[in-house]
C-alpha cells in the first residue's frame, strides 16, 4: 500500500455513525472514498458534502450520500489532502484547484483531518506553487500586480486556456519558493479586489495523518 492509501484508510476510522462528513478533493482522498465506501456497505451511516465535482461524482458512484450545501446545518468532520504541511500544520492547498470550496467546507466544521504522503511534510511552506483563485474579470490586472511585487505568477493552463474551477474562476500560481509568514501573505493578497481565495490554510487542520513508509505518522494541533 503506497503512503498516500495508508494515510487515507487510517483517516476513515475517525469518522462514526450519524456523522456529517466533508469530503476533500485530490487522489490522496480518492483512496479515502473507497475505504469508506466499503465501510457503508459494512453498515456506516453517514452523510456527506464534497469539495469538488470531481469528488461529488466518485463518492456518488461508490455509494456515498452526497448532500447539497444548503440541506446541511453541521460538518462534523473534514478528510482532505494537502501539498504541504508545516510543523505547525499550516499548509498550502489548492493543486487540485478545489481550494474555495475545500475552505468553505473546512471552515465550517468541527474538525479537520488532513490526509498526506511524507513528501508534503516541509519545514517551511512555498516549494509548492501558490494557487490564488481569481475572477476572470481583470485578472491581467492583478497577474501584473504580483509580477510587480516578485511572486513569479502564472495563469493555470488546462488544454491551451486558462484553466476554470468549479467555482467559475481562475487560478494564478505563484511561485514564490518560501513562505515566511503566511497569515500576513493571505491577509496581503486578500486585500486586492478580484482575489477570491487563497491557498494558505492556515489555523485549520486539527489533525494531520501522514504516511511514511508502512506506517502512518499522527500529528495533532
Ligand atoms: C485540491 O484542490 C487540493 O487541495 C488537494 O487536496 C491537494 O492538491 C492534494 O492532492 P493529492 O491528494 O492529489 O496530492
Amino acid at each position: 500500500m503506497n503512503e498516500k492509501q495508508l494515510a487515507a484508510e487510517k483517516s476513515v476510522e475517525f469518522i462514526k455513525d450519524g456523522m456529517i462528513v466533508g469530503l476533500g478533493t485530490g487522489s490522496t482522498v480518492n483512496f479515502m472514498l473507497k475505504k469508506l465506501s466499503e465501510q457503508i456497505k459494512k453498515g456506516l451511516k453517514i452523510k456527506a458534502v464534497a469539495t469538488s465535482q470531481l469528488t461529488y461524482q466518485l463518492a456518488s458512484a461508490l455509494g456515498i450520500e452526497v448532500m447539497d450545501t444548503e440541506l446541511v446545518n453541521r460538518i462534523d468532520l473534514t478528510i482532505d489532502g494537502a501539498d504541504e504541511v508545516d510543523p505547525n500544520l499550516n499548509g498550502i492547498k489548492g493543486g487540485g484547484a478545489a481550494l474555495l470550496y475545500e475552505k468553505i467546507i473546512a471552515g465550517n466544521s468541527t474538525t479537520n483531518i488532513w490526509i498526506v504522503d511524507s513528501s508534503k511534510l516541509v519545514n517551511k511552506l512555498g516549494k509548492f506553487p501558490l494557487p490564488v483563485e481569481v475572477v476572470p474579470y481583470g485578472s491581467n490586472f492583478l497577474f501584473s500586480k504580483f509580477e510587480k511585487m516578485k511572486f513569479n505568477p502564472s495563469f493555470r493552463k488546462f488544454e491551451g486556456k486558462n484553466f476554470i474551477t468549479d467555482g467559475g474562476h481562475f487560478i494564478i500560481d505563484l511561485n514564490l519558493k518560501i513562505i515566511n509568514d503566511s497569515v500576513g501573505l493571505e491577509k496581503e493578497l486578500k486585500k486586492y479586489a478580484g482575489v477570491v481565495e487563497v491557498g494558505l490554510f492556515t489555523g485549520i487542520a486539527d489533525i494531520v495523518i501522514a504516511g511514511k513508509g508502512d506506517k502512518v505518522e499522527i500529528f495533532k494541533k
